[in-house]
């Protein structure tokens, strides 16, 4: 397979093949990604919940993010690889924001990704001048999730409908090469994939937009909050794993291992 990119996103998006993304936080799970043949491997920075044990997104640091697109770079040969960046790192003035993004670009990333709409369009163009490729985030985004009360649905009132349609082309005429919907309403999600040349890719946004993305742990069973109704489990991981570890602590405690067999003479 040929190495992904943003150009072959758009591509994808004009000839409506489907695009397939997931997570990724470490060297081993993104070799066995790129040979599944998934397109974009994002650092996501659901790092913080998955990974670090934190309760949000919003601790994590631009040292976190850093860290491990750099040990993702090691294990990606193939797909785009595209890195979140976190809370506070591209807010606060758009040369913050083009030092931290640069600084994921020299880790290995290909491209990086914000969380805003019309708000962030002034830096999303800053970035695209430094030459930089830039992912969007509109929905429900968990950097504000204190500003929704919680992780809810978002876009179901008319007037926030507007406001995220308005966002989604605001970005694209910014220049974004791809934007991410995160838990909308299915015929939002539609409309929004009709109204922007750029491939949407959904998480919890319906079957219509150009591509889907998902927690690769939600996947694999490895989590154990309460999953939100997008996530569907590919496999129970977490089973898989307390059996094998229950196994080799019995076999310890009985003798059974090690046996001759994983032994030196
Ligand atoms: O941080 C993340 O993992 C994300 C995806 C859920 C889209 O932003």
């Amino acid at each position: 397979m040929n190495k992904v990119t943003v150009q072959t996103l758009q591509e994808s998006k004009r000839r409506r093949e489907k695009i397939v993304a997931l997570t990724s936080y470490d060297f081993t799970t993104t070799r066995l990604l790129n040979e599944a043949g998934v397109d974009i491997v994002l650092v996501g920075d659901t790092l913080g919940m998955v990974k670090l044990g934190l309760a949000s997104t919003l601790p994590v640091t631009v040292e976190d993010m850093a860290y491990h697109t750099r040990i993702v770079a090691r294990g990606n040969n193939q797909a785009l690889l595209v890195t979140d960046m976190p809370y506070l790192s591209y807010q606060a003035s758009a040369e913050e924001a083009i030092r931290n993004a640069g600084r994921m670009l020299k880790q290995g990333a290909h491209a990086v990704k914000l969380e805003g709409g019309s708000e962030i369009v002034s830096t999303v163009r800053a970035l695209r001048r430094a030459g930089i490729p830039i992912m969007g985030h509109i929905g429900m985004t968990p950097q504000s999730v204190n500003l929704f009360g919680g992780y809810k649905v978002q876009g179901r009132p008319k007037a926030q409908q507007k406001k995220l349609l308005a966002d989604a082309r605001a970005l694209a005429k910014a220049g974004v090469f791809a934007i991410v919907l995160e838990c909308i309403p299915a015929d939002l999600g539609r409309r929004i994939s009709q109204a922007v040349k750029v491939p949407t890719i959904g998480i919890g946004a319906g079957p219509d937009c150009d591509g889907q993305i998902l927690v690769v742990d939600d996947l694999l069973g490895l989590t154990d909050m309460p999953s939100p109704r997008f996530v569907k489990r590919y496999a129970d991981l977490r089973r898989v794993i307390r059996r094998a570890a229950r196994n080799y602590a019995t076999d310890v405690r009985s003798g059974l291992f090690p046996d001759k067999g994983h032994s030196y003479s």
